[in-house]
């Protein structure tokens, strides 16, 4: 255990025992550097993990405090043990088309949505970009800008993966039409009809249905809601199974909401490597993480080319222009490829606009406000549950996106609880569509993507009531 998590943890027992209590101040870098006898650096270090994990939150000039929520008894979802790694055909579709179907009524109270408040993006700026760079575009461009992409957009894509601490060749990166269409693009690049993937479980539900449109079968690896991927259980599964590829999200993985440690993701692709499995890494909540630092995708450590590593601006800059992209490693020209016999290339003015807004609209001043309002919006949200739901409610607490996580009462079923909601105006996303196994049946996902107002809060009550119901 390295200086700042060991004294992590021990101010995280003082919190824990209560001798730091709700909204005090935790002692200044200062202070605690001088009396626990450890560098300033350290104390920074073992505050910004303590701020990950929720136990404590800065305040703009006044210091480090510990969050109110942290000492309340929310638990988060249990580890349960690893079972026997087997494959499972996917037939999910169906049930995850009838659920987004019933939820598109703009007037429902959109809990169960994927996606955050469109107030929470500067779409009039980017509109500006659209009109200004459609308005200067030479008409060679048009044809120029095609697969792989724009190459305005691509430096600024590498060039914001150095700031994170991943070198990589501009040749490498793919724009394509959300990350979506790369990930399908991605594993359609290194798989065979038939073939075996490694996929969370709990599992973003698209990644489901791209296994099941592929016909590939699912070999589905815990998830825990804090540290991610059990490497352990896919070790286990490696050795036991011709698995193909694994498709996973290694920070706020939709729907638990995890990231794995720094430490976790290089033994995954140092796992990975080993069996030379390539690994696809879906990263599109990278830029919405709420500590001081990004956390590092496993990219970063990939020496071999396997990690196609897949992004998006979708989730935190201009929904609906349906712009992503793809590091696909060793595979970026068959990816590439694939691309062009799919959909030619990703939309030329689109690509022109992000470019010009990453470059002169203010992104990481966006960004800044971005997170910091989601952060504020989980806190709201995860206080709402305290107050109304069932005690024993379990909930993820993660340190970025904008999901949380809800184990209820082992007899509450989602897909009932799902009903009673719609009926009531509120969507909610139930556990089993996150499942190729049908699992997950008393969980559900809720999108703290909106401001918590007044009808917000309404939703969250009536929820709780209904979960009430249920038991
Ligand atoms: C985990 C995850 N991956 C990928 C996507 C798709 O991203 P895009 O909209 O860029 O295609 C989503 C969108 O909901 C998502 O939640």
């Amino acid at each position: 255990m390295k200086r700042y998590e060991k004294f992590a943890d021990h101010i995280a027992e003082l919190i824990r025992t209560g001798v730091l209590g709700p909204d005090e101040r935790v002692p200044s870098v200062r202070f605690a550097s001088q009396t626990h006898g450890v560098s300033p650096s350290t104390v920074f270090q073992a505050y910004y993990l303590l701020e990950r994990r929720g136990l404590i939150r800065a305040r703009p000039r006044s210091g480090y405090f510990v969050n109110a929520l942290a000492t309340r008894t929310i638990e988060e979802p249990a580890v349960k043990p690893a079972p026997q790694p087997q494959s499972t055909d996917v037939d999910v579709s169906e049930l995850v088309f009838s659920i987004l179907g019933s939820i598109k009524d703009p007037n429902t109270i959109a809990l169960g949505s994927a996606f955050p408040s469109p107030n929470l993006f500067p779409l009039p700026r980017l509109a500006r970009s659209l009109a200004s760079t459609s308005r200067s575009m030479h008409p060679r461009e048009t044809v120029t800008d095609l697969s792989p992409g724009n190459p305005q957009l691509r430096r600024q894509i590498a060039l914001r993966y150095t700031v994170g601490g991943v070198m990589l060749p501009m040749e490498e990166l793919l724009i394509t039409n959300g990350a979506l269409e790369a990930l399908n693009l991605c594993l359609q690049a290194v798989t065979e009809p038939g073939d075996l993937v490694a996929i969370e479980a709990p599992a973003f539900y698209a990644c489901l249905q791209v296994l099941e449109r592929l016909k590939l079968k699912a070999v589905e690896i815990p998830t825990h809601a804090r540290d991610g991927l059990d490497v352990e259980a896919l070790a286990t599964a490696l050795n036991s199974l011709p698995i193909k590829a694994c498709w996973c999200m290694t920070s706020f993985q939709n729907p638990i909401g995890a990231s794995m440690p720094e430490a976790r993701k290089r033994q995954l692709v140092e796992l990975l490597r080993e069996h030379q499995v390539p690994l696809i890494e879906d990263d599109v909540y990278a830029e919405l993480y709420y500590g001081q630092h990004a956390p590092k995708p496993a990219k970063a450590y990939d020496t071999d080319g396997l990690v196609l590593h897949c992004g998006s601006f979708a989730k935190s800059l201009a929904p609906g222009y349906r712009i992503g992209w793809v590091a696909a490693g060793r595979f970026a020209q068959q990816v590439e490829r694939l691309k062009i016999m799919t959909s030619i290339c990703a939309s030329v003015p689109a690509q022109a606009a992000i470019a010009d807004y990453l470059q002169h609209g203010g992104y990481d001043r966006h960004l800044h406000k971005l997170r910091y309002a989601l952060e504020e919006q989980q806190r709201a949200m995860m206080a709402a549950i305290g107050k109304y739901f069932p005690k024993e409610t379990r909930v993820s607490r993660p340190s970025g996106g904008y999901f949380l996580w809800l184990e209820l009462p082992e007899q509450v079923d989602s897909l009932q609880l799902f009903r009673l909601a719609l009926a009531q105006g509120i969507s909610i996303a139930p556990g089993p569509i996150f499942s190729a196994s049908g699992g997950f049946r008393h969980c559900v996902r809720l999108n703290y993507g909106a401001p918590m107002d007044k009808p917000q809060l309404g939703a969250m009550q009536t929820l709780g009531r209904l979960i009430h119901s249920l038991l």
